[in-house]
């Protein structure tokens, strides 16, 4: 298995470019299932979790050409509605292709996703809101049998709790229904405004009506269509904390800075110097970090995917600081890590305590999940010596070329067998 090794302690300095979205990505490659004709997606971040993605349209009979970060999909002839367990397994988005095969077929076998480390990744809300539009289901053996014998009919439904992927399989079945849908209490995360984006340019008839409701109509065809995915928040957001914490100084390009507005505040706050511009901003940190409170919510607010990397940052903080997780049951597997590092953060359920004027130690870690592997790193990059990061195939699920974007600013970083 391979392993990062991390020597520390240097500052980052330069310029780094963001990839495309992971998580805009995922589900507009569900969505083009929607479509006979051929679909060409631009800046998609070369990923396992996009890979992953991929072979799963190509199990359901997509004909798919992936050339660096540009993708032809044809499903012109793509015939086949069931996802098997050994795909969706890893990826737990595969449950996105649940909406479009039954808008398509009327009927699908889609493996349920199971859990991860985070949490157990239920999709209750999922099925919930498509039986609304006429969905009748099963749950056989691990896999979600699903029919609309008389097709997906249009309906009224209001989530019951705000879900980034029932909104996305929702807006994205709804859009090859009969009649009209409309959706209330969605998450409005900048991933489904681009997968919308997507859909109304591939000629589906769907409207923001009020801040969390969308209108859809349904269509049954749309056109072939060419278009670019969204910058990625997250890593954006990443290597701005990679700045604050190593008192850094980059400029982190190719993204629109008020989609990430709640994290530049939170970095102001925090002490970080920032001045932003059309499509970049320059980070410098400060050698004086303040401690602040952090809750994780939905869009608009602070992004549970960033909260394991603020919580390195907030160990070297002034004073104490508390960070609630309020989006998933069990997030804080980068904890125990951190504390092997020095850190002093104490949980209770969902709540962190984290202590401030932390030294980081180097060590040797564990990767346990995606945005926990890579809060592993920050606080290694501030570590005098050698610290190496085990299973950093998680790590590998999300971010694009991270050694390579960490080496050109400074990092002393390297993969190892
Ligand atoms: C998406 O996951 C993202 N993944 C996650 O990013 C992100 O952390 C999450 O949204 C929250 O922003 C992708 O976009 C591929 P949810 P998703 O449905 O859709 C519960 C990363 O690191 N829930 O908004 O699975 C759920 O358990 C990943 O890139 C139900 O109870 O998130 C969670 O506690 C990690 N029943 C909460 O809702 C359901 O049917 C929010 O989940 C669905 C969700």
């Amino acid at each position: 298995m391979q392993k990062l090794e991390v020597f520390g302690a240097n500052k980052l300095k330069g310029q780094i470019k963001i990839s495309g979205s992971k998580n805009a990505s995922l589900p507009i490659l569900a969505a083009t299932l929607l479509s006979r004709k051929k679909v060409y997606l631009k800046n998609l971040p070369r990923v396992r979790d996009i890979e992953t993605m991929v072979s799963l349209l190509q199990s359901l009979g997509s004909k798919i050409n992936f050339n660096k970060n540009n993708l032809t999909i044809d499903n012109k002839k793509q015939n086949k509605n069931f996802a098997s367990y050994s795909l969706v397994k890893t990826m737990r988005a595969g449950i996105l292709v649940l909406g479009p095969l039954l808008a398509k077929f009327g009927r699908a076998k889609v493996s349920l996703p199971g859990g991860c480390a985070i949490g157990t990744r239920p999709v209750d809300i999922h099925l919930d809101a498509l039986s609304k539009l006429g969905v009748k289901y099963k749950i056989i053996q691990g896999y979600v049998h699903a029919k609309a014998p008389k097709g997906l009919i249009g309906g009224k439904i209001k989530f019951s709790k705000i879900s980034v992927g029932a909104t996305e399989n929702l807006i994205i079945a709804a859009s090859f229904a009969k009649g009209t849908t409309v959706l209330s209490n969605c998450a409005i995360e900048p991933e489904i405004k681009d997968l919308v984006n997507f859909l109304k340019s591939m000629g589906c008839n769907i409207k923001w009506i009020s801040k969390r409701s969308v209108k859809i109509e349904g269509v049954s065809e749309v056109n072939e269509i060419t278009y670019p995915v969204m910058f990625d928040r997250i890593e954006a957001g990443t290597y701005l904390v990679a700045a604050a914490v190593t008192e850094g100084n980059l400029k982190i390009k190719n993204i629109i800075p008020k989609i990430i507005q709640t994290e530049i505040n939170t970095l102001k706050k925090i002490g970080a110097k920032i001045r932003v511009k059309k499509d970049e901003i320059h980070i410098v940190g400060n050698k004086k970090i303040k401690s602040i409170n952090i809750k994780t919510a939905p869009y608009p607010g602070f992004p549970t995917d960033l909260q394991a990397q603020i919580m390195v940052l907030l160990c070297k903080a002034n004073k104490q600081s508390l960070i609630k997780e309020d989006i998933f049951e069990n997030r804080f597997m980068h904890v125990a890590e951190l504390n092997r590092m020095g850190a002093k953060i104490l949980t209770n359920g969902n709540k962190a305590k984290v202590s401030g004027n932390i030294r980081f130690e180097a060590a040797e870690l564990m990767a346990t999940d995606l945005r926990a592997s890579v809060s592993l790193i920050l606080a290694a990059l501030t570590a005098k010596g050698k610290s190496v990061i085990n299973r950093i195939y998680h790590l590998d699920r999300g971010y694009e070329n991270i050694e390579k974007k960490l080496k050109k600013v400074g990092a002393k970083i390297r993969r190892v067998n």
